[in-house]
């Protein structure tokens, strides 16, 4: 299996992904970190403790990470996620515990003690992976790969061109790519193939466990935030399609392409810049996640949700 870190803002749809990635038997899920992003960090921390909780996920170190992005102030996208970033069913109190260490230091050590490379996927904000390129090059530079969702190959979500976790933190993108890192993008261009339709939403709950009653009560408040937001009664999963990609490469298609993410734009800010049509005739520095097998990545979810507690 792929040792996987999980570094994310839990936020309804990196819950799907946590879960995914404790179940699929493809991946090794070392470690969970997280960052300021949905919600601040004191929120998305004891969200991340609350998804593993209600999954019966114990074992796996969470430690929190950034509260801030490296430039500016976190505005957390409650418009979707609500004020806890996980808007919706009652939060249990979570008994699974958070790890003393800083995230960084986290990564660090499942990094130094793993046998084979380890892979981070980001569903928030890189800010934690920005810093680690930042300030740790070296452990960086032992991993295998980054698969992020973030980003997009055309429309944004906060603004016209910027995809949320973009939009939040683009100096942290700017430092991961310049550390030649094999670099994943799965955008907005992907993620709004995987729309959480009501007949999806009735299959999950129908699975009848804690897991997927918990499951679809996130589904429903997200689904009614992005009908209110973004006029798109179904909401896109986007989160967990990273660790699908790496579960199961099959799920989508992907090319590999020039990818810059804007710092200065005055109003394209974190936008990112994916050279699909190679005119700028760059290096290829990144793979874009493309087409998305549908019912594949739904049949991925409803596997990994059927199979916790
Ligand atoms: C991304 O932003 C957050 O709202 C989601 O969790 C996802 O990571 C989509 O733009
Ligand atoms: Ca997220």
């Amino acid at each position: 299996a792929i040792p996987v870190i999980l570094d994310c803002d839990p936020g309804h749809d990196d819950v799907f992904a946590i879960w995914l990635a404790a179940a699929h038997p493809a991946i090794d899920l070392r470690a969970i970190t997280t960052v300021g992003g949905n919600g601040q960090l004191e929120f998305t921390t004891a969200n991340a403790r609350i998804a593993c909780t209600v999954a019966g996920i114990d074992g796996v170190p969470i430690a929190a990470g950034a509260a801030q992005p490296i430039a500016g102030v976190l505005r957390p996208a409650d418009w979707i996620h609500g004020a806890n970033a996980l808007g919706g069913p009652v939060l249990p109190e979570p008994t699974v515990g958070v790890d003393q260490r800083p995230a960084l230091t986290l990564i660090r050590d499942v990094v130094e003690a793993s046998a084979e490379p380890v892979t981070i996927v980001a569903t928030g904000p890189l800010t934690n992976i920005g810093l680690m390129a930042r300030d740790h090059p070296e452990v960086l530079s032992r991993v295998e790969r980054v698969v992020w969702m973030g980003g997009s190959t055309t429309r944004g979500n906060v603004t016209p061109y910027a995809e949320f976790n973009a939009w939040t933190d683009p100096e942290s993108i700017a430092l991961v790519l310049d550390s030649g890192v094999d670099f994943t993008m799965v955008g907005l261009n992907i993620s709004h193939q995987a729309l959480i339709t009501p007949e999806v939403r009735e299959r999950i709950g129908a699975i009848g466990t804690r897991t997927a009653a918990f499951g679809k009560e996130l589904l429903e408040f997200f689904c009614s935030t992005y009908e209110v937001a973004e006029k798109m009664p179904d909401g896109p999963l986007h989160d967990p399609i990273t660790i699908a990609l790496l579960a199961d490469p099959s799920v989508a298609t992907t090319v590999r392409s020039h990818l810059e993410v804007e710092l200065h734009g005055t109003v394209t800010r974190g936008a990112t810049s994916v050279d699909l049509i190679d005119i700028l005739g760059k290096e290829h520095n990144a793979t874009i996640a493309m087409d998305l097998d549908v019912d594949r990545f739904w049949a991925l979810i409803e596997e990994a949700v059927a199979a916790l507690d």
